[in-house]
């Protein structure tokens, strides 16, 4: 059975119909998972524990995105700073994704995924990079939602990468410095296949980007979570989208060219929510 056929749990079934059929879901939802260790060490477990609880939290977040009909989403797994962590630690993120992969490619095909990466992942250990090479050939042709893991990603690195590229070639000839573009840019980065992120959830309380999707963040909506990510499941997805959905995203206008030029208002939206919860 696909993720389409299965029947959404009866408590979320109101959330979920009024949320996949708003015009106002994000495309492109991008997430911080941050709060492993300290749900393991709040519970007395070694950090792996967390980590592995939140391979859960990932499955839930793929489904249900998947399930809504969100078309992108980008899960922040492995930073380039991530590499300064204890040696075992690093084995062991490096082990639960290449079991990731053995275990849910798979479903993720049969659900119409598509997996990317971006990063500096010929860094990785060489088993997942090959790996990630089969998962991405396999689903390649997909085109349900795009799932795009950040893997020894940093966006300082990405930009410095893409202008470096930039750079040589308008050295010769390709490009004009004259024509160079915010659009130019954004076309040398890994992420030039995505459209920028609307929101970035990200948990444990923090409130910074971590060198996550700097230049792609620009107008994106940051929703932050006390929650650890080891807890967030799809009751809380539902929870940041309802609140995404009621934000009014400005892009720089005033409100009243906002509501000129766009259907549902943020408020129809919001009773429309608030009367579904009821
Ligand atoms: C941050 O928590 C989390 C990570 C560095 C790794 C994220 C990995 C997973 C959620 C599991 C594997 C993912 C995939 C895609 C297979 P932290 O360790 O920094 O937590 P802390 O801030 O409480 O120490």
């Amino acid at each position: 059975m696909t993720w389409s056929q299965e029947v959404v749990p009866a408590e979320h079934q109101d959330i979920h119909t009024l949320l996949r059929d708003t015009e106002r879901l994000p495309r492109h939802i991008a997430m911080i998972m941050d709060g492993n260790g300290r749900w393991a060490q709040e519970r007395g477990r070694v950090r792996i524990d967390g980590h592995r609880e939140g391979m859960e939290s990932v499955r839930s977040a793929v489904k249900t995105c998947s399930q809504l009909g969100v078309r992108y989403l980008t899960l922040y797994a492995f930073s380039i700073e991530n590499w300064k962590r204890p040696v075992p630690e690093v084995r062991f993120l490096m082990s639960l994704l290449e079991s990731y992969l053995a275990r849910e490619v798979d479903e993720l095909h049969a659900n119409g995924v598509r997996i990317r990466t971006i990063g500096k992942t010929n860094s990785l250990p060489k088993s997942v990079q090959r790996m990630l090479q089969t998962a991405m050939d396999r689903t390649k042709e997909n085109t349900g939602l795009t799932l795009t893991l950040a893997l020894s990603y940093g966006a300082r690195w990405d930009l410095a990468r893409a202008v470096q590229v930039l750079a040589m070639d308008v050295r010769r000839g390709k490009v004009s410095p004259e024509d160079l573009t915010e659009e130019t840019i954004s076309s040398y980065l890994q992420t030039s296949y995505m459209p920028d992120p609307d929101l970035i959830i990200r948990t444990s309380g923090e409130m910074r980007l971590s060198n996550f999707l700097l230049w792609e963040a620009a107008y994106a909506e940051i929703y932050v979570t006390e929650q650890l990510w080891p807890d967030f499941r799809s009751r809380d997805l539902y929870r940041a989208l309802s609140e995404f959905v009621m934000r009014e995203r400005r892009f720089g206008k005033t409100s009243a060219q906002v509501a000129e030029s766009s259907g549902e208002s943020p408020r129809t939206t919001l009773e429309r929510i608030l009367h579904a919860l009821r």
